[in-house]
């Protein structure tokens, strides 16, 4: 059993560190999408209610043990000061003397956010010293960090070894919506993948490649996909290592009769930019330095097809390169189908750069069943994994 927040004795005056997933997308110092930012307010606010003084840690990017200055949290501290009306104090370290003197200093109900922990080699190992030295700056320990629970870093796993640990509310949330698809039937469950890298959807793939209703894949995983297949896929985005492992998933799907669907024709464009003009091929037609950057039109329409015969769909990563208008289609047709009102039909979400793409389109996270905060950590919830930082609480 994990415990959670409500079980905390007492909380007022309590050094309380609180491990988020703010690892949101930013340009030009702004942050572009605060979905994960939101879904953690409720319990800062729960804490700093009950007079804890309240002490969060995030990482962005991946800066692997060393300081860069674009990947530091202040914008982000500003900005959670914005959504909480909230004063929240920054530093630019997240342990040492400095640190220990600030958190001596806060008052209850008070927000102290510190520096990007993966400035800190001892982070992503998860040295036993670094551990400790967190740890020292509280007497409570919470993870709010979902979408960073399948990673068994210092401040996602290993502090729960020193202090008492208890999940956050995005956590218990997280984990009550997406438990009941572990148990679901699969027969009746469309899972759409798309996005960039065939490593971390590859587990997915193999758990539900047998079970699954239909798999629909798109984006530039697809491509790899495609490779496989022996389509010439131009100069489109693909990972060359990861072509045999593809082929075995596609094997795989063959030898259990899984319908897994490839994309069956393509979005090309003359640039890559909002100006740009897409021009929808068949795949036979993709050539030289060509590429594929969204989902064509047909096969638009035969994903929609199939979700409005589902009863359930899970979907992670986008059809296309989203993020410039004239490649949006694809994704945003599937938003759509997703969206539509037919109560029959359970969605849930994942990815951060999906949601930031349903969110693009306009479309209210609550026409979906479910918007999980996590990417590679909710796939690897539904692979049946367990978490490290979830199996930290239950210590
Ligand atoms: P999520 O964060 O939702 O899990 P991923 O991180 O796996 O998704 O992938 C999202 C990225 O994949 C986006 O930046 C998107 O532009 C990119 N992408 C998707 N399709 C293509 C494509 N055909 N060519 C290039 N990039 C693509
Ligand atoms: C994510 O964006 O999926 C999480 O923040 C985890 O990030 P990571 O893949 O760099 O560990
Ligand atoms: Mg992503």
């Amino acid at each position: 059993m994990i415990k959670t927040l409500k079980d905390i004795p007492k909380l007022k005056g309590k050094r309380v560190l609180v491990r988020v997933d703010f690892n949101v997308p930013m340009k030009d110092g702004a942050v572009q999408d605060d979905t994960r930012m939101r879904q953690t307010l409720p319990t800062i606010q729960y804490l700093t209610d009950k007079g804890a003084r309240v002490i969060l840690v995030t990482h962005v990017g991946r800066p692997k043990g060393k300081i860069i200055e674009e990947l530091r949290v202040e914008p982000i501290a500003k900005h959670l000061e914005k959504l909480l009306n909230q004063s929240v104090a920054y530093r630019d370290e997240c342990v040492g003397e400095n640190v220990t003197k600030a958190v001596e200093t806060m008052q209850n109900g008070k927000i102290l956010f510190l520096e990007n922990c993966r400035f800190h080699p001892g982070e992503e190992s998860c040295s036993e010293e670094f551990c400790r030295e967190l740890s020292q700056l509280a007497d409570i320990y919470v993870n709010d960090a979902f979408a960073a629970s399948h990673r068994k870093h210092a401040s996602t796993a290993g502090i729960a070894e020193h202090l008492p640990a208890y999940a956050g509310l995005l956590v218990e949330r997280e984990i009550e919506f997406l438990t009941p698809l572990l148990d679901s039937d699969h027969k009746n469950l469309t899972l759409i993948i798309g996005g960039a890298k065939v490593d971390t959807k590859i587990g997915v793939l193999n758990t539900y490649i047998g079970k699954a209703g239909a798999i629909l894949l798109g984006g530039a995983l697809a491509n790899t996909f495609l490779a496989a297949e022996g389509y010439n896929i131009g100069a489109s985005k693909y990972e060359k290592e990861k072509i045999e492992t593809a082929r075995e998933l596609m094997m795989l799907a063959e030898a259990k009769q899984q319908k897994m669907y490839l994309p069956v024709d393509a979005i090309v464009g003359d640039t890559i930019s909002n100006q740009a003009t897409a021009i929808d091929l068949p795949l036979e037609d993709i050539e030289g330095d060509m590429k594929i950057l969204d989902i064509g039109k047909k096969t638009q329409v035969i994903y929609a097809e199939i979700i409005a015969e589902s009863k359930c769909v899970v979907w992670n990563g986008p059809m296309g390169l989203y993020e410039y208008t004239p490649f949006a289609s694809g994704t945003r047709a599937i938003a759509t189908a997703l969206a539509s009102p037919n109560n029959q039909l359970k969605t849930y979400i994942g990815g951060g750069d999906t949601v930031d793409a349903i969110n693009r389109c306009g479309i209210k996270e609550d026409e979906f069943t479910f918007v999980s905060t996590g990417g590679g950590a909710t796939l690897e919830f539904l692979e049946g994994k367990k978490l490290p930082g979830i199996a930290a609480l239950e210590k």
